[in-house]
């Protein structure tokens, strides 16, 4: 209660949130999101792939790479109330060829900044984990207590960084939240990433290169728009204390159905290579959001075509100035 009071306090302005990764796709809607609220975002993250371009303008940034002890001079010049945790090795190829370096950063990185955060009296941090930290499951939607069984190494850094959260909290009082993230889609996602369907979708389109579908398209994932997932973790900082959330739309959305809407949206037709499944992918996803509508006090407010199409709007004006 106290704390819920210490952050309404806050509200006056004054209340410095630093975002790690806030250069990049999801981070950078989030220092948005804060400035909207009337807080200071202030921001660290090393660019390895974010781009300063999203930095918006006064914005505090620190090119720092959270594994560094130089992480330290930000915690003490601006002694946070709020960390949103987004940095991250994001490539589940990457942590296939790096497992070592995946957990340097996921894990290691991660408990560099809960030990700043403990130092410094940080209120909360919000941690940005991910759906794959349950692998594959037969019954769906996924509750955020289903059983955890990470089929990749990404997922078991995310899965292992979120057991830290939770022993921070109960040894030292660090308050936290922790948000499993569906696919996240919208403005500003990198197409070169492999986990990107919906910008890799469109830059492919876009350049008139062929899309790949692997299997007959059938697979569905829980697609969620970019603001959506800012606005949840701007909830974070008020509701769901010591909590685990999955940010969903609780919906299915096959791969062909994606594209067709692309299609729809661009008013461009595909040319579509279709392969072999891949070992490993996911077949069905998607994830309840129940928990995150009753104490996070947060829905998914953005319909699907209209993310697409707020998102086609985006690429098409990028690809328009080339
Ligand atoms: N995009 C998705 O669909 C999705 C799904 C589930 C979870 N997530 C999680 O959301 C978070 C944000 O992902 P995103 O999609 O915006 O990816 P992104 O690559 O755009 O953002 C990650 C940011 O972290 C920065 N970064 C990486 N390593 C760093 C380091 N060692 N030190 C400092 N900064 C570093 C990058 O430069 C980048 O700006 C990640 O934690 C990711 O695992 C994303």
């Amino acid at each position: 209660m106290g704390f819920y009071l210490n952050v309404k306090e806050m509200n006056g302005g004054k209340m410095n949130v630093l975002i790690t990764g806030g250069a990049g796709f999801i981070g950078s809607f989030i220092v948005e999101e804060v400035i909207k609220q009337g807080w200071n975002p202030i921001i660290v993250d090393n660019l390895s792939t974010g781009n300063h371009m999203y930095v918006p303008q006064n914005v505090p940034f620190y090119n720092v790479d959270i594994c560094s002890n130089s992480l330290e001079q930000v915690f003490r010049e601006y002694n946070p109330t709020i960390v949103i945790h987004q940095a991250a090795q994001t490539s589940v190829e990457y942590s296939k060829m790096n497992p070592i370096l995946n957990n340097e950063i996921n894990v290691a990185g991660t408990l560099n900044i809960l030990n700043n955060c403990v130092k410094y009296k940080v209120t909360k941090i919000i941690f940005a984990s991910s759906a794959a930290v349950y692998g594959e499951t037969s019954c769906l939607p996924i509750e955020e207590d289903s059983s955890l069984c990470p089929k990749s190494f990404y997922g078991l850094s995310k899965l292992n960084a979120e057991q830290y959260i939770r022993l921070y909290h109960d040894n030292f009082g660090l308050s936290f939240t922790i948000l499993r993230y569906g696919n996240v889609y919208g403005m500003r996602q990198n197409p070169l990433g492999e986990a990107g369907v919906v910008s890799i979708f469109f830059d492919r389109i876009l350049r008139d290169s062929p899309v790949t579908i692997y299997g007959e398209g059938c697979q569905t994932r829980d697609f969620i728009f970019v603001k959506d997932v800012a606005k949840a973790n701007i909830q974070a900082i008020s509701f769901g204390h010591n909590e685990i959330f999955n940010i969903s739309t609780d919906t299915q959305v096959s791969i062909l159905h994606l594209l067709n809407q692309i299609q729809t949206v661009l008013g461009k037709e595909a040319v579509v290579n279709f392969k072999p499944n891949r070992i490993g992918d996911i077949d069905k996803s998607s994830l309840s959001n129940k928990k995150a509508k009753e104490l996070l006090k947060w829905i998914p407010e953005s319909d699907f075509m209209d993310g697409i199409t707020e998102t086609m709007q985006y690429y098409r004006s990028l690809y328009c100035k080339v």
